[in-house]
């Protein structure tokens, strides 16, 4: 297993951090400056923690180049701004037409990346509608399917409120995709350790990132029931593959409505445990 793992020696002070913090104990000190112990490199999940760890960016590992991280503390928001994202992050059902641009929604999903995942697996599937002709048409088929279903009498009941989408939709108003521009769906494969976490901790981070730039977005558990009734299969269409496990569904786009305070709901349930 090649890990690309390098250390500039001049500027190494030996300090032993990224010794201390490999989750997975591969590198050890070597005579002069770490190195990794090809008996355990298997182990190695390139968690790159060594390479976030070294206090003089001495470390490379998987070819990165440690200057081109970002520094901290210095990058982070602050608790205040974080607080105003967190509590001022909207679900937005209203869009402006205009399309974010391609390179925004690809430096988005870069910057997801980066969320954490289960041993590091990385392996979250990001399916997303850029152009308006792909949205109108998921769009006409979600909503043909959903009368299909209709008619055949294959809504249940917990799902009979479709009757009253198709309705709406036949009446100019779009209730599951709410005219946004954008869709963000993420699906992962059943093999890894914790997909489920994964998928939710990946659209999470988007939607915070998303707000912090003015972006809207609206988790959407209507598409993934209308999903759920349409045959033939919708996730096939969109190229989700077969075995994946199906995540969340958001929405996004500019927003159309604009909300100038935040909400106030601190009433956290909270089971505070002293064992004795
Ligand atoms: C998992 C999940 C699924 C949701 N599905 C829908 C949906 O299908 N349609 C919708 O309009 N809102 C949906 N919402 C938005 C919630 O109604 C919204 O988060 C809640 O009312 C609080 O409003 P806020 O997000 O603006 O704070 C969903 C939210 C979550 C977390």
């Amino acid at each position: 297993m090649d890990l690309q793992f390098t250390v500039n020696r001049d500027l190494c002070i030996q300090c032993g951090a990224c010794v201390d913090d490999c989750p997975f104990h591969i590198i050890e000190m070597g005579d002069g400056s770490p190195v990794t112990n090809p008996t355990r490199v298997h182990h190695c999940i390139r968690c790159q923690h060594c390479l976030a760890v070294c206090p003089t960016a001495a470390l490379s590992i998987c070819g990165v180049n440690p200057e081109q991280s970002l520094p901290l503390p210095q990058s982070l928001p602050s608790g205040r701004q974080m607080e105003a994202l967190i509590r001022g992050r909207r679900s937005v059902r209203f869009y402006k037409l205009e399309p974010l641009p391609s390179a925004t929604i690809a430096e988005m999903l870069a910057i997801v990346a980066n969320a954490p995942t289960g041993k590091n697996n990385r392996q979250c599937l990001f399916t997303v509608i850029e152009d308006q002709e792909s949205m109108a048409l998921l769009r006409q088929e979600t909503l043909e399917g959903l009368r299909r279903a209709v008619a055949e009498k294959r809504l249940s009941e917990g799902l009979s409120y479709f009757r009253h989408v198709v309705t709406a939709w036949d009446q100019g108003r779009d209730i599951i995709f709410r005219n946004a521009p954008h869709l963000l769906m993420v699906s992962a494969p059943p093999t890894i350790t914790t997909p489920d976490a994964d998928m939710l901790i990946a659209m999470s981070y988007f939607e915070l990132l998303a707000a912090s730039m003015g972006i809207g977005t609206l988790w959407n558990a209507m598409i993934r029931w209308a999903f759920s009734v349409i045959e033939p299969d919708m996730y096939q269409r969109l190229g989700i593959p077969g075995d994946h496990v199906k995540g969340y569904a958001l929405l996004f786009g500019f927003p159309a409505v604009h909300y100038p305070r935040t909400v106030q709901r601190d009433e956290a349930l909270i089971n505070r445990v002293r064992l004795h």
